[in-house]
């Protein structure tokens, strides 16, 4: 199992990165691409485990792929070209690609088979497997709503579905079933939630109507293919931000970061904290919003999250509690259940890493409470699988006195498998890369 080790040593965080691609449009960019016909450039597709898994998938079903430099090209099979996969189809860790192939493939006229790995295994599916059997969908799962899941292909029928859950996965596997269900098919959110597959439907010119927390879609044809840009990630930004806050005479610059406005409440969560963070450069690519991020050292004050900011900040609240352990007074996450059916359950596997480093941290049912303090110490932590708290728990080292270990470090390859060599560059203030790899 790999470990790595962050030297708890006051530094400055200084720089100007660029990190990978956007996680969630990759896995859409995947997914379009091979749907589409034509052939689909994708510039900048996240090079990881989870996007992989995707792509994989596609592969199988019947898409081409190949990579010129950092281009990914996607030689798409069409909307009703799609063929019988060989085998079962691994998700690994992604949630994302199990749900969203679940409402792609309950359409098709083939069978198929979808597993992932052993926490993927534990995460409740019946919410996609409710909607999608409201259609017609036949799926079989164990004990009904849990991977592994096989999938007779079925003609489907349009729903209007209220969506008990704030979720895109679901929303987004509603949307791919309507693209070939019979009559109109309808997901009504009860908060917004990330609308990436909107936007990349509006994008490659599919009929879709979005009117406030109602979404629309019909049976479609097919649609043509057309090139497409990912823009760095916010939720992989998020950290780097929160180690330039809490680390004293830093100032980090993130170029091109999608900054899509249902998913960054942790910036809204920063600001009203007393982060110094400004943007600037906006700009849009394929429909998304792209701007530059600088973030410096502040001092953060405790408050109160809760309501529709939990799913538009849903995966940083780990790094956004690490940013709490050091702001002053009481920060409260509240209203967050569902961080508990994550890759893990990140209310009870933030709370254990951090006060492992002597964070005074407390569990509650659907949150947490966190007092700040001036520094937290050195221990021996985990990733316990997750990659967001392999990377919460490593920002929160920075600012620890003494060394941290972090054990099972190689989670972080689910959607940033550079992510200890950035963080080594950027303490150091400088972005060549270095055979040195003290911290
Ligand atoms: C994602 C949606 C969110 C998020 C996940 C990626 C997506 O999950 O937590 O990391 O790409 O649609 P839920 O839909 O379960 O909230």
């Amino acid at each position: 199992m790999a470990s790595e080790q962050i030297k708890g040593r006051p530094t400055t965080i200084k720089g100007e990165i660029t990190l990978p691609g956007d996680k969630s449009i990759s896995h859409r960019a995947a997914i379009f691409g091979s749907l589409a016909d034509g052939t689909t450039k994708v510039k900048g597709f996240l090079k990881s485990e989870d996007t992989f898994s995707t792509l994989k998938a596609m592969q199988m079903l019947g898409a081409e792929t190949s990579w010129e430099d950092d281009i990914l090209y996607i030689n798409g099979c069409g909307l009703h070209g799609l063929k019988e996969p060989g085998d079962i189809i691994d998700a690994g860790n992604s949630g994302t690609t199990s749900r969203l192939l679940m409402g792609l493939l309950s359409a098709q006229s083939f069978s198929s088979s979808i597993t992932g790995d052993k926490y993927l295994r534990k995460r409740p599916m019946a919410r996609v497997i409710k909607p999608l059997s409201l259609m017609g969908a036949n799926i079989e799962a164990v004990d009904d709503s849990r991977l592994p899941v096989t999938i007779i292909g079925s003609k489907l029928t349009g729903i209007s579905y209220k969506m008990p859950v704030a979720s895109a996965q679901v929303k987004s596997s509603i949307l791919l079933a309507g693209l070939y269900a019979q009559g109109e098919t309808e997901v009504i959110e009860p908060m917004h939630t990330r609308d990436h597959t909107e936007k990349m439907m509006q994008y490659m010119g599919i009929d879709i109507s979005v009117k406030g927390k109602s979404i629309k879609i019909s049976r479609s044809d097919g649609f043509n293919a057309a090139d497409m840009y990912v823009p760095s990630d916010f939720s992989t930004a998020a950290f780097f931000i929160v180690a330039a806050l809490i680390n004293h005479g830093s100032e980090i610059l993130i170029k091109n970061v999608g900054v899509n406005p249902y998913r960054t409440g942790a910036l809204e969560i920063l600001l009203q904290m007393g982060a110094d963070i400004e943007l600037s450069n906006k700009r849009e690519l394929n429909g998304e919003p792209v701007t530059d991020i600088i973030a410096k050292s502040s001092s953060l004050r405790g408050i109160e999250i809760g309501g529709d900011m939990i799913p538009k900040a849903i995966d940083e609240l780990p790094i956004i509690a690490v940013a709490a352990c050091f702001a002053e007074g009481t920060t409260t996450i509240k209203e967050a259940r569902e961080l508990r059916v994550k890759e893990t359950d990140r209310i009870e596997t933030t709370v254990t890493e951090l006060s492992k480093l002597g964070a005074n941290i407390k569990e509650t049912e659907d949150g947490m409470i966190i007092e700040g303090a001036d520094e937290l110490n050195g221990a021996k932590c985990s990733s316990l699988g997750d990659h967001r708290i392999a990377m919460s728990t490593a920002i929160a080292a920075t600012r620890a006195k003494g060394n941290t270990i972090i054990e099972d470090s190689d989670a972080v390859a689910v959607s940033f498998p550079e992510f200890f060599e950035m963080l080594r560059q950027i303490r150091k203030g400088i972005n060549e890369k270095t055979s040195d790899n003290s911290n």
